[in-house]
């Protein structure tokens, strides 16, 4: 098994086992951990993480969940992840627009990354904003309100630090 915790997950793993004692409420943070780490939550990593866990959570339990949560990257993405929402409050804001203008201008479909690894553009379901829509989630940071214009904008900032 190759994958491990890195230090400071293992740091973070090791204050959380004191505050879950159902062990079934680990796998959730143990996916974040394993997430922030390599940036996408894969079949070793599964293992791992139920390893670490332990009895009774099997791969299956860890498995189960991390495939439930969109959230969990199951591949690995670009350096911006950006994450459009298309559920109904959205959409009616005009997410579509918003999803057509980025797909152009980094060239790429939906659920793709760029050839540069620097962008991967995915539309999701609901980020729970649904009054401030369009919405987007890029890496950590939400956008809101957002327009075509200023998406563009917002790409332009961020292809800079790349
Ligand atoms: Fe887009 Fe909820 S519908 S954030």
């Amino acid at each position: 098994m190759a994958y491990q915790f890195s230090k400071d997950s293992e740091t973070r793993f090791q204050k959380l086992i004191p505050q879950f004692p159902n062990k079934r409420s680990l796998i959730l943070p143990c996916l974040f951990l394993l997430q922030k780490d390599q940036g996408f939550v894969d079949h070793e990593g599964m293992e791992y993480i139920a390893s670490r866990i332990g009895a009774p959570i099997s791969l299956a339990h860890v498995h189960g969940v991390a495939t439930f949560y969109t959230m969990y990257n199951k591949k690995p993405v670009g350096k911006f992840h950006v994450q459009i929402c298309a559920n109904i409050s959205c959409y009616l804001a005009g997410s579509d627009a918003i999803t057509e203008k980025v797909c152009n201008k980094l060239k790429v479909s939906k659920g793709q990354t760029t050839s540069d690894g620097i962008f991967t553009v995915e539309e999701v379901q609901c980020l729970g904003a649904c009054g401030f829509g369009p919405v987007a989630q890029i890496n950590d940071t939400y956008y809101e309100n957002l327009d075509p214009k200023q998406m563009d904008q917002i790409l332009e900032e961020l292809a800079k630090k790349a």
